[in-house]
Protein backbone atom coordinates (compact mmCIF):
# COMPACT_ATOMS: atom_id res chain seq x y z
CA UNK A 1 0.00 0.00 0.00
CA UNK A 2 1.57 2.98 -1.08
CA UNK A 3 0.39 6.80 -1.66
CA UNK A 4 -1.54 6.15 -4.31
CA UNK A 5 -4.46 3.94 -2.60
CA UNK A 6 -3.99 6.08 -0.02
CA UNK A 7 -5.53 8.93 -2.59
CA UNK A 8 -8.13 7.30 -4.28
CA UNK A 9 -11.79 7.71 -3.60
CA UNK A 10 -14.81 6.82 -5.28
CA UNK A 11 -17.89 8.99 -6.24
CA UNK A 12 -20.28 9.63 -7.92
CA UNK A 13 -20.38 10.91 -11.25
CA UNK A 14 -21.41 13.83 -13.08
CA UNK A 15 -22.12 14.93 -16.34
CA UNK A 16 -19.26 16.29 -17.13
CA UNK A 17 -17.07 13.69 -16.47
CA UNK A 18 -18.61 11.20 -19.68
CA UNK A 19 -16.08 12.89 -21.76
CA UNK A 20 -13.28 12.13 -19.72
CA UNK A 21 -14.71 8.38 -19.39
CA UNK A 22 -15.04 8.17 -23.44
CA UNK A 23 -11.34 8.78 -23.42
CA UNK A 24 -10.86 6.58 -20.60
CA UNK A 25 -12.49 3.86 -22.33
CA UNK A 26 -11.11 3.76 -25.21
CA UNK A 27 -7.31 3.89 -24.04
CA UNK A 28 -8.36 0.70 -21.71
CA UNK A 29 -10.41 -1.41 -24.29
CA UNK A 30 -7.18 -1.48 -26.51
CA UNK A 31 -6.18 -4.67 -27.25
CA UNK A 32 -10.03 -6.09 -26.78
CA UNK A 33 -11.03 -4.39 -29.44
CA UNK A 34 -13.78 -6.87 -30.81
CA UNK A 35 -15.70 -6.25 -27.60
CA UNK A 36 -15.77 -2.36 -27.64
CA UNK A 37 -16.41 0.81 -29.76
CA UNK A 38 -13.46 1.77 -31.00
CA UNK A 39 -14.87 5.52 -32.87
CA UNK A 40 -14.95 8.56 -30.48
CA UNK A 41 -18.52 9.38 -31.72
CA UNK A 42 -19.62 6.04 -30.92
CA UNK A 43 -18.30 5.76 -27.64
CA UNK A 44 -19.63 9.26 -26.75
CA UNK A 45 -23.27 8.06 -27.80
CA UNK A 46 -22.65 5.00 -25.95
CA UNK A 47 -21.42 6.94 -22.32
CA UNK A 48 -24.80 9.53 -22.82
CA UNK A 49 -26.92 5.89 -23.03
CA UNK A 50 -25.42 4.76 -19.73
CA UNK A 51 -26.46 8.25 -18.67
CA UNK A 52 -29.59 7.96 -19.47
CA UNK A 53 -30.12 4.54 -18.34
CA UNK A 54 -29.42 5.54 -14.44
CA UNK A 55 -27.34 8.64 -13.72
CA UNK A 56 -26.89 7.47 -10.48
CA UNK A 57 -25.39 4.32 -10.69
CA UNK A 58 -22.09 5.89 -12.41
CA UNK A 59 -18.91 5.79 -10.22
CA UNK A 60 -15.76 7.33 -10.94
CA UNK A 61 -12.67 6.47 -9.35
CA UNK A 62 -10.03 9.62 -8.14
CA UNK A 63 -6.69 8.97 -7.62
CA UNK A 64 -4.53 12.51 -7.53
CA UNK A 65 -7.47 14.60 -8.68
CA UNK A 66 -7.42 12.33 -12.08
CA UNK A 67 -10.25 10.43 -12.80
CA UNK A 68 -8.39 6.59 -13.62
CA UNK A 69 -11.75 4.52 -13.55
CA UNK A 70 -15.21 4.30 -13.80
CA UNK A 71 -18.33 1.63 -13.71
CA UNK A 72 -21.93 2.20 -15.16
CA UNK A 73 -24.59 0.17 -13.11
CA UNK A 74 -28.45 0.71 -14.50
CA UNK A 75 -30.36 -0.24 -11.41
CA UNK A 76 -33.81 0.13 -14.18
CA UNK A 77 -32.76 -3.02 -16.29
CA UNK A 78 -34.88 -5.81 -16.78
CA UNK A 79 -34.43 -9.46 -16.75
CA UNK A 80 -36.15 -11.52 -19.36
CA UNK A 81 -34.82 -14.18 -18.70
CA UNK A 82 -35.41 -13.87 -14.96
CA UNK A 83 -38.83 -11.98 -15.65
CA UNK A 84 -38.20 -9.07 -12.68
CA UNK A 85 -35.72 -6.42 -12.31
CA UNK A 86 -31.98 -6.86 -11.90
CA UNK A 87 -28.88 -4.16 -11.43
CA UNK A 88 -26.78 -4.39 -14.33
CA UNK A 89 -23.07 -3.66 -14.93
CA UNK A 90 -23.48 -1.97 -18.22
CA UNK A 91 -19.56 -1.16 -18.39
CA UNK A 92 -16.75 -1.19 -16.17
CA UNK A 93 -12.50 0.32 -16.96
CA UNK A 94 -9.76 1.05 -15.21
CA UNK A 95 -6.92 2.50 -16.90
CA UNK A 96 -4.30 0.11 -18.05
CA UNK A 97 -1.49 1.45 -15.80
CA UNK A 98 -3.92 1.67 -12.59
CA UNK A 99 -4.95 -1.94 -13.36
CA UNK A 100 -4.15 -4.63 -10.59
CA UNK A 101 -4.76 -2.08 -7.30
CA UNK A 102 -8.02 -2.52 -6.60
CA UNK A 103 -9.19 0.17 -8.11
CA UNK A 104 -12.22 -2.12 -10.26
CA UNK A 105 -13.00 -4.25 -6.92
CA UNK A 106 -13.53 -1.42 -5.32
CA UNK A 107 -15.76 0.17 -7.95
CA UNK A 108 -17.65 -2.82 -8.64
CA UNK A 109 -17.95 -2.73 -4.56
CA UNK A 110 -19.81 0.62 -4.76
CA UNK A 111 -22.23 -0.28 -7.30
CA UNK A 112 -23.43 -3.51 -5.62
CA UNK A 113 -23.61 -1.63 -2.56
CA UNK A 114 -26.16 0.67 -4.52
CA UNK A 115 -27.89 -1.70 -5.84
CA UNK A 116 -28.70 -3.72 -2.59
CA UNK A 117 -29.57 -0.02 -1.63
CA UNK A 118 -32.38 0.11 -4.13
CA UNK A 119 -33.89 -3.40 -2.77
CA UNK A 120 -32.46 -5.40 -5.85
CA UNK A 121 -31.17 -9.01 -5.36
CA UNK A 122 -29.38 -9.92 -8.03
CA UNK A 123 -27.04 -8.35 -10.49
CA UNK A 124 -25.65 -9.44 -14.37
CA UNK A 125 -23.27 -8.32 -16.99
CA UNK A 126 -21.91 -9.12 -20.03
CA UNK A 127 -18.51 -10.33 -20.71
CA UNK A 128 -16.51 -11.51 -23.94
CA UNK A 129 -15.72 -14.82 -23.92
CA UNK A 130 -11.86 -14.38 -24.63
CA UNK A 131 -11.53 -11.30 -22.33
CA UNK A 132 -10.05 -13.69 -19.50
CA UNK A 133 -8.71 -10.67 -17.07
CA UNK A 134 -12.35 -9.27 -17.09
CA UNK A 135 -13.79 -13.16 -16.29
CA UNK A 136 -11.35 -13.94 -13.41
CA UNK A 137 -12.57 -10.61 -11.63
CA UNK A 138 -15.79 -11.18 -11.73
CA UNK A 139 -14.92 -14.98 -10.75
CA UNK A 140 -13.00 -13.34 -7.87
CA UNK A 141 -16.37 -11.50 -7.03
CA UNK A 142 -18.34 -14.29 -7.02
CA UNK A 143 -19.67 -13.85 -10.53
CA UNK A 144 -20.92 -17.07 -12.28
CA UNK A 145 -21.50 -18.01 -15.86
CA UNK A 146 -25.46 -18.14 -16.31
CA UNK A 147 -25.64 -18.16 -20.10
CA UNK A 148 -24.35 -17.31 -23.08
CA UNK A 149 -25.04 -15.50 -26.51
CA UNK A 150 -22.56 -15.51 -29.50
CA UNK A 151 -19.37 -14.42 -28.17
CA UNK A 152 -20.85 -13.03 -25.37
CA UNK A 153 -21.06 -14.70 -21.65
CA UNK A 154 -23.70 -13.99 -19.40
CA UNK A 155 -22.21 -13.99 -15.11
CA UNK A 156 -24.22 -13.45 -12.51
CA UNK A 157 -24.46 -13.07 -8.73
CA UNK A 158 -26.67 -12.48 -5.89
CA UNK A 159 -26.21 -9.21 -3.86
C1 LIG B 1 -11.50 -5.66 -15.47
C2 LIG B 1 -10.84 -4.40 -14.88
C3 LIG B 1 -11.90 -3.32 -14.70
C4 LIG B 1 -10.25 -4.76 -13.51
O1 LIG B 1 -9.75 -3.58 -12.91
P1 LIG B 1 -8.55 -3.60 -11.81
O2 LIG B 1 -8.51 -2.26 -11.18
O3 LIG B 1 -7.32 -4.14 -12.41
O4 LIG B 1 -9.16 -4.65 -10.78
P2 LIG B 1 -8.51 -5.10 -9.36
O5 LIG B 1 -7.18 -4.50 -9.18
O6 LIG B 1 -9.55 -4.82 -8.35
O7 LIG B 1 -8.41 -6.67 -9.55
C5 LIG B 1 -7.66 -7.16 -10.63
C6 LIG B 1 -7.37 -8.59 -10.54
O8 LIG B 1 -6.59 -8.80 -11.70
C7 LIG B 1 -5.34 -9.40 -11.37
N1 LIG B 1 -4.20 -8.47 -11.53
C8 LIG B 1 -3.13 -8.36 -10.77
N2 LIG B 1 -2.26 -7.48 -11.27
C9 LIG B 1 -2.78 -7.02 -12.40
C10 LIG B 1 -2.35 -6.08 -13.37
N3 LIG B 1 -1.17 -5.45 -13.30
N4 LIG B 1 -3.17 -5.80 -14.39
C11 LIG B 1 -4.33 -6.41 -14.47
N5 LIG B 1 -4.80 -7.32 -13.58
C12 LIG B 1 -4.03 -7.62 -12.56
C13 LIG B 1 -5.48 -9.88 -10.04
O9 LIG B 1 -5.97 -11.21 -10.15
C14 LIG B 1 -6.52 -9.00 -9.38
O10 LIG B 1 -7.20 -9.76 -8.48
P3 LIG B 1 -6.68 -9.81 -6.94
O11 LIG B 1 -7.03 -8.47 -6.35
O12 LIG B 1 -7.45 -10.94 -6.35
O13 LIG B 1 -5.20 -10.04 -6.98
C15 LIG B 1 -9.68 -3.90 -15.77
O14 LIG B 1 -8.81 -4.97 -16.07
C16 LIG B 1 -10.12 -3.25 -17.09
O15 LIG B 1 -10.39 -2.05 -17.17
N6 LIG B 1 -10.17 -4.05 -18.18
C17 LIG B 1 -10.49 -3.52 -19.53
C18 LIG B 1 -11.97 -3.22 -19.69
C19 LIG B 1 -12.82 -4.45 -19.47
O16 LIG B 1 -12.50 -5.53 -19.93
N7 LIG B 1 -13.93 -4.27 -18.73
C20 LIG B 1 -14.87 -5.33 -18.45
C21 LIG B 1 -15.80 -5.48 -19.58
S1 LIG B 1 -17.09 -6.69 -19.30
Amino acid sequence: MGNKEEDLYIKQAEKKDLEEFACIYLEGYKGLEEYAYTHMDDVKAYMDWLWRRDSKGIFKAINNNKIVGFVAGDSNWFSKKRGSKVGAVHEIVVLPSFRGRGIGTALMEKVLSYFRDKGLSVVELWVGDENHRAIDFYKNLGFKEEGRYNYWIRMVKNL
